[in-house]
């Protein structure tokens, strides 16, 4: 009787975990809804500069090759990610590369991994430790081009091994659509996705890695680089949800992207952001953008935000004012949208263009002490994740102040750099009535509403979230 009871009851656990397998692998995968990730925070780093397995942190001879960071080194590092209140990860593309593909983004054969980041184990690892803490893992894909052959047109060991599977080679002109989708990035070849086979296999591939490894998202590079019908199919094999980068700062250019797929990396809005904090041009340029996004995606709550990424050079690059760089950053967190936030900017990382801009985390000794580590903890934890509700964007906008409120939290931006100690006046907005006490998370600052305006002293230009 025992033995036909534990019988029955292996059996049941087999057929659950077959039905398990064919979704995904682990359950807190199945949450992959663009509703979900809405209220995420996402930190995005490279494999390959995060962390190494052996945790040793002497320098990296050389950013334009192998630094030597591995999926175990993040998996050894997922609580310092997690003290800052992130929770998810964006982690390099995964498939074997060409040679000095530190980054992943030229891959040679999709159905085998890079072994340099660590084994399929260490992968389905990494993603487990990772649910285990509450944190997503957004994978980043590629699916335009492969990695450059070392001797041209010998594609021997790739996934698309003859050279009738990619487009004929030829330079974007960036005015043809056409070009910009069939031409050659960079000089990568571009991968016929008007061949049906070509396309299957790429949907094969993708669909593999989340049910293999249980992703719960995609980023997907240089997706104006391919045609825009091509997506759904691509996106749907995955089953999860998916941002694509469309870079261009034109929302009437990237909005229409938002049928073929959930979300957009929010380009249009990075240039503004860099404009009213790093050159501290009027803040109404942010509200202007607001206003084009609104106008031209479907849906900008779902957009994935940010200040830098591995493509540009760093804001602490271009100023060191880390109180323009606070406000900044306090922007993407507060207002609509999913924040992406670039590794490194906790420890105040000043890299310029490519590869100078992909540090190697380690040169920080993962310091959880540093002034932007503990902002940015704050930042999260006592601003984002306090703070739900409708976003009001314009609710006073003046050249150098930028009030907004979400839910019934008020926050307050400037672009005067870290000397500004001047008395500000600024206007809550119709949510917040008179005699309201609110305070500031950075500065413990106290103010009451009055005649619908609070006034008080920037603090070294600190930005303000008052609740
Ligand atoms: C760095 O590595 C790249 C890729 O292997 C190579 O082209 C370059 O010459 C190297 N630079 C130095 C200074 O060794
Ligand atoms: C699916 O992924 C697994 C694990 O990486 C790999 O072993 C297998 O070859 C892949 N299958 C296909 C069809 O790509
Ligand atoms: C646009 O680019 C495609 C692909 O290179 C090319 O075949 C076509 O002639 C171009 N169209 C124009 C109007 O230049
Ligand atoms: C706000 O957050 C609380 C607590 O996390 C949650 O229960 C509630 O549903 C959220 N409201 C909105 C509008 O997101
Ligand atoms: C603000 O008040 C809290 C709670 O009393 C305290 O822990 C924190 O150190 C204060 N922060 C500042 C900047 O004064």
């Amino acid at each position: 009787m025992k033995s036909v009871l534990f019988f029955f009851a292996s059996s049941l656990l087999l057929t659950f975990s077959d039905a398990v397998l064919v979704q995904k692998r682990a359950p807190i995968a199945l949450a992959t809804t663009a509703a979900d990730w809405k209220s995420r925070t996402i930190y995005q780093l490279l494999t390959d500069r995060f962390a190494r397995t052996d945790g040793s942190t002497d320098a990296c001879s050389n950013l334009s090759g192998y630094c030597g960071g591995t999926y175990q080194g993040i998996i050894n590092h997922l609580d310092y990610i997690a003290g800052m209140g992130f929770d998810a990860i964006w982690i390099s593309p995964i498939p074997q590369n060409s040679d000095n593909g530190y980054h992943g983004y030229w891959a040679t054969d999709f159905g085998s991994l890079n072994p340099n980041f660590g084994t399929s184990q260490d992968l389905m690892d990494l993603v487990n430790a990772a649910h285990d803490k509450n944190i997503l893992v957004m994978l980043d894909v590629v699916a335009n081009h492969a990695g450059i052959p070392s001797s041209s047109g010998d594609y021997t060991g790739y996934t698309f091994n003859s050279a009738s599977q990619y487009h004929p080679s030829c330079d974007i002109d960036y005015n043809n659509q056409t070009s910009v989708e069939q031409c050659w990035i960079s000089g990568l070849p571009d991968i016929n996705t008007e061949d049906s086979n070509v396309v299957n296999a790429l949907y094969n591939v993708v669909g593999n890695w989340t049910s293999t490894y249980g992703f719960d998202g995609l980023r997907i590079d240089t997706f104006k680089h391919v045609r825009k019908d091509f997506w759904p199919g691509y996106i749907s094999s995955a089953n999860v949800f998916a941002t694509g980068e469309v870079l261009s700062g034109d929302a009437s250019y990237v909005g229409p992207y938002q049928d073929y797929a959930p979300s957009l990396i929010n380009y249009p809005l990075y240039y503004p952001i860099n404009n009213a904090f790093v050159s501290k041009q009027a803040m109404s340029a942010l509200t202007n953008q607001i206003t084009a996004n609104q106008n031209n995606f479907k849906d900008i709550s779902v957009l994935t935000t940010f200040v830098d990424n591995h493509d540009n050079v760093r804001f602490l690059s271009q100023t060191s004012d880390t109180s323009l760089f606070k406000n900044a950053l306090a922007f993407i967190m507060m207002t609509e949208g999913i924040p992406v936030y670039y590794y490194g900017s906790e420890q105040g990382f000043t890299g310029g263009s490519d590869p100078a801009n992909r540090e190697t985390l380690w040169s920080s000794s993962y310091d959880t002490s540093s002034d932007l580590y503990k902002f940015t903890a704050k930042l999260i934890k006592d601003g984002r994740q306090k703070a739900n509700g409708t976003v009001i964007t314009d609710v006073d906008v003046q050249d150098s102040i930028y009030a907004f409120t979400r839910g019934s939290v008020l926050v307050v931006l400037n672009n005067q750099g870290s000397s500004a100690t001047n008395s500000i006046s600024v206007k809550v907005g119709a949510g917040i009535s008179d005699g309201t006490k609110l305070t500031d998370i950075f500065t413990n600052t106290t103010v009451t509403v009055s005649g619908g305006s609070i006034t008080y002293n920037l603090q070294n230009g600190l930005p303000s979230i008052f609740m």
